[in-house]
């Protein structure tokens, strides 16, 4: 008997939830998350694990941009399979992301089980810190996404790509709540410990040329800033 899980793969797939466990009941499926979101992957293995399942097929969804490609649910689960050890389940992933319901039974026919001696499993860039000159925290908690975090984000990500900064030289990072949610989208640059709010798609694009790459912070758009002595 194989258990099938619907896997939430991007930051964007957590904020539609309902509609993914809508999603996943009607193909009779577990829903996972692999951020931002519960239930994790691994709580699902481990559940599924414990009731001693002997199969399990991970068919992942990702919308909006900037999710982790399918390699990446593969090597998620392969870490847990391998980190579970003796009792783990069977665990097979697809090899696309579903677009949509009709390409399910596919998928799932055509998902292969982990292996400890797979190819590609594990990444390089899992084991250095990465060398980035700037880290943008992009506020991701709920009054921040509902005030159009998702666009303040694409617009940071698109712009940094135009000025030829990759990761290493500013990693975007996506956050649950940053708490001064009354000034959503909330964004905050490290290490210059500077905050910014109202970072809407225009003020992303300046935020993108005036400090990450000609290196002074907004003034207009900053938040104060009060650091306990
Ligand atoms: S939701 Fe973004 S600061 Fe609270």
């Amino acid at each position: 008997m194989t258990t099938h899980v619907l896997v939430g793969t991007s930051p964007a797939d957590a904020t539609r939830h309902a509609e993914l466990v809508t999603t996943a009941g009607q193909l009779g499926a577990d829903l996972a998350f692999l951020q931002l979101a519960s239930p994790s992957l691994g709580e699902v293995l481990d559940r599924l694990a414990a009731r001693r399942e002997t199969s399990v097929t991970l068919v992942g969804v990702s919308s909006g941009l900037g999710g982790p490609g399918v390699s990446w649910l593969r090597r998620i689960a392969a870490d847990w399979w391998r980190s579970y050890g003796d009792g783990a389940p069977e665990v097979r992933t697809a090899p696309a992301f579903m677009d949509d319901v009709r390409e399910w039974k596919a998928l799932v026919d055509l998902a292969r089980p982990v292996t400890l001696g797979g190819a590609g499993l594990t990444s390089a860039a899992w084991e250095d810190v990465p060398e980035h000159r700037h880290q943008v925290l992009v506020c991701r908690g709920p009054r921040c996404t509902v005030r159009g975090a998702e666009d303040s984000w694409k617009a940071l990500v698109l712009g940094l790509m135009r000025a030829g900064q990759g990761d290493d030289d500013v990693l975007v990072t996506q956050t649950g709540c940053q708490f001064p949610c009354n000034h959503a989208p909330v964004v905050a640059v490290q290490p210059d410990d500077v905050w910014y709010g109202r970072v809407d798609e225009a003020a992303a694009d300046e935020i993108v040329a005036t400090h990450l790459v000609g290196g002074t912070p907004v003034e207009r758009l900053r938040l104060p800033r009060r650091r306990r002595a």
